[in-house]
């Protein structure tokens, strides 16, 4: 085998085959299964994407009824995994919250069994289910308050929204948030992903899977962006501040946080469909003063920096969309983790096809040879 020249970030470096999703970042293409994006956020809903990306195929009528059935009577979570949750400090976040909550539940359904279709239908069941109850559960129980439970008559965006704020969603917010989990729920070899398949790749449980892939999502290069943006836009705090903002940015060489991505050299699809759904929201529940600077940060930034290809991502306007909604800046990223539940275990059940455990090799640059220093001898 040839020795290959170290790529920081692995930038260019294939890590796996994959039929899920397809990314063009010049002209700004995303398409789920071959289907493109913006067709999707107009005429699917998340679990019938869900479906898409981890079958393979859109489903039948009755195939998605069955399925929306079965996630529909898997919403509740055990009483013990409630229990454990609320014993979490309130100033923790909800991240971590759900990133141990994930991995416990792995602790109810040990017994793994990867090759039976069964099995993998009810993880895959299981964890689309129950993330989001786990979210709002947290959520209501650091605010001292009991968790509700899910709601039977709501579908998947409305009863998450329901258990969130303990009334009923308007229709329009509900269908938004629910476009907003299709926009989310698959990215090709995103960092998270790549986590999911090297864990899944080791043949452990999907719980597992999805707790080491809700770890790495949290970081702010990532799915944790969406949440630094909101502090960005409210420390920028009026127009006229957007270029000095910019400038002061660009001296310190910081990142803008929501801009840049390590495919797309224009702006990022979802961002579009996203800046459509802040205005429709601004447009029924009232306007909101930081979507002006945010929209002035976005022209200000094509201009210094488009030149690099930095363009918002799609971490740069859904914080608006989901603020209009009430949903807690520190939630964002859940609501993120909520949809890309639905990727990693797209990207599980392929790994699981023609596995090979990632193993990657690394460029050494320490010392040989060198000889233990008596613990009396070390300065
Ligand atoms: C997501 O990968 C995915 O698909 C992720 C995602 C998904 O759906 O899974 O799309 C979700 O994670 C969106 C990205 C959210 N992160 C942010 O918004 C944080 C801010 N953005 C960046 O830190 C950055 O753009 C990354 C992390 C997104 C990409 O990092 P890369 O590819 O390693 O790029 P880089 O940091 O090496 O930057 C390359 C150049 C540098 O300039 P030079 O040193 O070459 O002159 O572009 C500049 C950077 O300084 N640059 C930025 C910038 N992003 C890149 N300059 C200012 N602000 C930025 N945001």
């Amino acid at each position: 085998m040839s020795v290959c020249e170290f790529r920081p970030g692995l930038e260019g470096i294939p890590a796996a085959q994959s039929g899920i999703s397809f990314v063009n970042g010049q002209q700004g293409i995303l398409e789920y299964r071959g289907i493109r994006i913006e067709e999707l956020a107009e005429k699917s809903n998340f679990l019938e994407t869900a479906y898409l990306l981890i079958w393979g195929e859109l489903p039948t009528q009755q195939e998605l009824e069955e399925f929306e059935h079965e996630v529909r009577h898997h919403r509740r979570i055990k009483y013990r995994i409630r229990d454990m949750m609320k014993s979490f400090p309130e100033s923790g976040h909800p991240m971590d919250a759900l990133q141990a909550s994930a991995a416990a539940l792995g602790l109810f359904y040990s017994k793994r069994d990867l090759e039976n279709p069964v099995y993998v239908r009810d993880a895959v069941v299981r964890l689309l289910a129950t993330v989001p109850t786990m979210i709002a559960a947290f959520q209501l129980m650091r605010n001292g308050n009991d968790p509700v439970r899910p709601h039977d008559g709501l579908d998947y965006s409305a009863n998450f929204l329901y258990m969130l704020n303990e009334r009923e969603p308007d229709p329009l917010a509900a269908r938004i948030f629910d476009v907003c989990l299709i926009l989310h729920a698959e990215h090709t070899m995103n960092a998270s992903t790549f986590s999911a398949r090297v864990t899944a790749s080791t043949l452990t449980d999907p719980y597992a899977v999805v707790a080491s892939a809700v770890g790495t999502l949290g970081g702010p290069l990532h799915g944790g962006a969406n949440e630094e943006v909101i502090t960005m836009l409210e420390e920028i705090g009026s127009v006229e501040n957007v270029r000095p903002y910019l400038e002061d940015c660009m001296q310190r060489k910081a990142k803008i946080m929501g801009f840049g991505h390590r495919v797309y050299k224009v702006k990022d699809p979802r961002a579009t469909i996203l800046q459509k759904l802040a205005e429709q929201l601004f447009e029924k529940f009232g306007y909101d003063k930081y979507y002006d600077i945010a929209v002035e940060l976005e022209h200000a930034v094509a201009e210094k920096l488009g030149g690099k290809g930095i363009y918002p991502n799609v971490d740069f306007y859904s914080g608006l969309v989901y603020r209009k909604m009430g949903i807690p800046t520190d939630l964002f990223t859940p609501v993120f983790a909520i949809a890309r539940v639905a990727g990693w275990l797209a990207h599980w059940k392929e790994q699981l096809v023609q596995n090979r455990i990632y193993r990657p090799t690394q460029v050494y640059n320490g010392h040989h040879d060198v000889s233990y220093t008596p613990v009396h001898l070390r300065q």
